[in-house]
């Protein structure tokens, strides 16, 4: 497994390209909001954005929190908060989870909104960007927030030729293109973790292989989801191994020989887990951080 993870390439030219451009855009705003995905909040983030962000307010979005554990989301929040940055849970595609930003905006933005006023300027929006690992959901986030009544605004002064920016409200406005972060392989567990969310390419990993640590890592955390969804008993010590055998049995998953078809058992049980059939399920635990 380790040798199939240290093959996951990331452009060098690719990053580079990216970052100096975040450089750029990071200039021109107020705001970072980063979005994460709670089911593994800290795999799905670049922790080097602290250091890119340091000067500018913060707010992380832990996304898909409609396919996490709603236990884990308020530890996550809390962990957050701890930290110092503010949090809030959503799902980008439901626009209701959507409605306390405007909120957080101004409570993260707090000391730029006074210093403003101060200096008598009054109404200038907050400017944020959205930013990233890929497939963590910015796009659906730009798309679900700036849904109704936005402008798109570009070539003003002050602002790079081209830029265009999303007006949301008259507090607040986007970057229009989110920027993209790159997932830091920091542990082995990162890339594992990235790969059960399907966050990527998991061509390049056994799908076999992910499905025993899922199933060790259920055994431990949810411990009746494997039972209930293929109705197998979880005698205690009954392995990873066997386990998959039974859930390709259930399944009627058999290859010649009547052998059971492991392969498919196991990315069964993997789009199971991506697609919030198994439950919600976090992956990563505030706890052992
Ligand atoms: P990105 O810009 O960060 O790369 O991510 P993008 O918005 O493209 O979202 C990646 C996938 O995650 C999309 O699914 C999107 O629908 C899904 N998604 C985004 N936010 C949420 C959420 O809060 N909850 C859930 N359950 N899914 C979310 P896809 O399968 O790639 O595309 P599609 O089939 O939805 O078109």
């Amino acid at each position: 497994m380790s040798d199939n993870l240290s093959n996951i390439n990331w452009y060098p030219g690719h990053m580079t390209k990216a970052l100096r451009q975040m450089k750029e855009d990071i200039k021109l705003i107020d705001l970072i909001i980063e979005i994460i995905d709670a089911r593994i909040p800290l795999s799905s983030r670049n922790p080097d954005i602290d250091e890119l962000g340091k000067n500018k307010s913060r707010i992380v979005l832990l996304n898909k929190a409609d396919l996490s554990d709603p236990k884990d989301n308020k530890e996550w929040i809390e962990y957050f908060k701890k930290k110092g940055v503010y949090a809030l849970e959503i799902d980008a595609r439901n626009k209701k989870t959507l409605r306390p930003i405007n909120d957080l905006v101004k409570e993260a933005c707090r000391e730029k909104i006074e210093k403003d006023q101060k200096r008598g300027i009054i109404n200038r929006p907050v400017r944020a960007m959205v930013v990233g690992i890929p497939n963590v959901g910015k796009s659906t986030f730009i798309n679900s927030f700036a849904a109704k009544a936005c402008t798109k605004t570009g070539n003003k002064p002050g602002v790079t030729k081209g830029k265009q920016w999303i007006r949301l409200n008259k507090d607040l406005e986007f970057l229009d293109t989110p920027g993209i972060l790159w997932p830091k392989f920091e542990s082995q567990k990162v890339g594992l973790n990235l790969a059960l969310v399907g966050s990527i390419n998991d061509e390049i990993l056994h799908a076999d292989e992910l499905a025993y640590l899922l199933i060790g890592f259920l055994k431990v955390n949810y411990v009746d989801t494997i039972s209930q969804r293929y109705g197998i008993v979880l005698e205690e010590n009954k392995s990873e191994i066997k386990i998959l055998e039974e859930i390709a049995v259930k399944r009627n998953y058999v290859i010649k020989g009547g052998l059971p078809d492991i392969d498919k058992a196991a990315s069964s049980l993997i789009d199971d887990l991506r697609s919030g059939r198994l439950g919600r399920i976090t992956l990563e635990k505030s706890g052992e951080q």
